[in-house]
């Protein structure tokens, strides 16, 4: 199955099903950007909205996108703010935003689902503005060499979604080759077990 058509399924019970790394996700996104401020945001897949509304009542306009129009249409129906814009767009395709648009960027559990990290920083670079930021929270790649992939239920199977394996070091230098400088890293644990692999990993990266 297609990632577009896997999260055209998936988005029935996306918010409503048990996901340990959703979760964690949604804690990680504030904690970390409560400590910047913004006035206009792109939000690279954003599903079914768990931050988009979060990123809106601290902004003044969120362009919100995702390719799979299930996962937009829970989105929509969930937040029918004036200063969103959700927009159907495969992002591994040029964006269809201005330059220097944003002052921020925020990607959250949707680069697995990338192969070429390169151009999401290319455009990343472009659409931000001089000295935006770019906030990327992922699957830790400790976990993907475990195995773990993004995963739903369907009719009692389980579907494992296609993904592609970054290390840490392909994140670092795909933002470096495009002009932006490191200033924060996180890695995310599960509540009381910080012995086993962390479940996310996040940066900021500085334009
Ligand atoms: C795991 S969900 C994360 C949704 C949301 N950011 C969150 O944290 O709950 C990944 C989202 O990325 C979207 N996505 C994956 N590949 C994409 C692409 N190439 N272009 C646009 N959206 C994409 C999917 O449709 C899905 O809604």
């Amino acid at each position: 199955m297609k990632v577009k058509e896997a999260y055209d399924k998936w988005s029935e019970s996306y918010d409503s099903t048990g996901n340990k790394t959703r979760d964690l996700e949604k804690k990680v996104a504030r904690k970390i950007l409560s400590n910047y401020e913004f006035d206009n945001v792109i939000e690279l897949g954003c599903g079914t909205g768990k931050n988009t509304g979060w990123l809106a009542e601290r902004s003044k306009s969120v362009k919100a996108i995702d390719f799979s129009s299930e996962m937009l249409k829970i989105a929509g129906a969930k937040l029918n703010l004036p200063n969103v814009e959700f927009m159907l767009a495969d992002i591994s395709q040029k964006w269809n935003i201005e330059n220097g648009f944003a002052d921020l960027i925020v990607c959250s559990l949707t680069l697995e689902h990338i192969s070429n990290l390169n151009f999401i920083f290319s455009e990343g670079y472009r659409t931000l503005k001089e000295n935006g930021k770019f906030y990327v929270c992922e699957l830790h790649p400790f976990k993907q060499y475990g195995g773990t992939k993004a995963n739903f239920s369907l009719d009692g199977n389980k579907i494992e979604l296609e993904t592609y394996t970054h290390h840490f070091s392909d994140y670092v230098n795909a933002a470096l080759k495009n002009g932006f400088t490191l200033s924060e890293v996180g890695e995310w644990f599960d509540e009381k077990d910080d012995q086993s692999p962390p479940r996310l990993i996040s940066f900021i990266f500085k334009k």
